[in-house]
């Protein structure tokens, strides 16, 4: 069964083919010839997911999904969420600027519950036509808090200073392995490989 997943991520497109397995051929967006910056203009990671994949649906009639995720610090009223690319102003996916921004906001304050929520957006169609299509929503979250200062040097994004409940070490400390075991993408993800794997 072919699929597209909306981006060019390569380490996102990795993750994907070893949870489904040889049964699905996950194609990029690359794959099917499409080097649109797809707009995510959305208020919620729930709609910039829809919004991605319904680009692709509508314009390749392919089956696809979508993924958007968002780091939700409660003391700030879960910011920087759909933001957290571009939480430092002037800026676009610059973790230095980000991670020294929301250090910066959480000073002096002594909840730094934050968890990271994946939303990912399925459209699949119906029978044999395109113009009936159902569209399915996985979610996916790992609580955790902001450490005071960055440690470790693997992973991305805010990775360095999101220590994830149960653990001492950040997510850039404690690697891929168990990363990969216990993150909000791997949530959702496993979520939508359960629906796949169903069908
Ligand atoms: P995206 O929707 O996967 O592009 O994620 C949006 C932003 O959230 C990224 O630019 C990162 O700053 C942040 N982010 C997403 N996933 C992670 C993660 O696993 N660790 C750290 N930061 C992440």
């Amino acid at each position: 069964m072919k699929i597209v997943f909306a981006t060019n991520n390569q380490h996102k497109l990795q993750e994907i083919r070893e949870i489904l397995g040889s049964d699905f051929e996950v194609v990029s967006l690359k794959d099917i010839g499409c080097d649109v910056d797809i707009p995510e203009t959305g208020t919620t990671l729930e709609a910039n997911a829809h919004q991605k994949a319904s680009y692709i649906y509508e314009n390749y009639g392919l089956d696809c999904f979508a993924d958007d995720t968002g780091l939700e610090v409660e003391a700030l009223d879960g910011a920087p969420g759909v933001h957290s690319a571009r939480y430092a102003e002037g800026t676009d996916h610059d973790s230095e600027a980000n991670m020294a921004k929301l250090l910066k906001e959480l000073e002096g304050k002594n909840n730094r519950k934050a968890r990271f929520r994946t939303v990912i957006a399925l459209i699949q169609k119906e029978g044999d036509s395109t113009i009936c299509s159902r569209e399915y929503s996985f979610e996916g979250e790992v609580k955790g808090e902001i450490a005071t200062e960055k440690s470790g040097k693997g992973g991305f994004g805010y990775d360095p200073i999101f220590v994830p409940e149960g653990y001492d070490k950040s997510f850039a400390e404690l690697g891929e392995e168990i990363k990969n075991k216990i993150s909000h993408r791997a949530r959702a993800v496993a979520k939508l490989a359960e629906h796949l794997k169903d069908e």
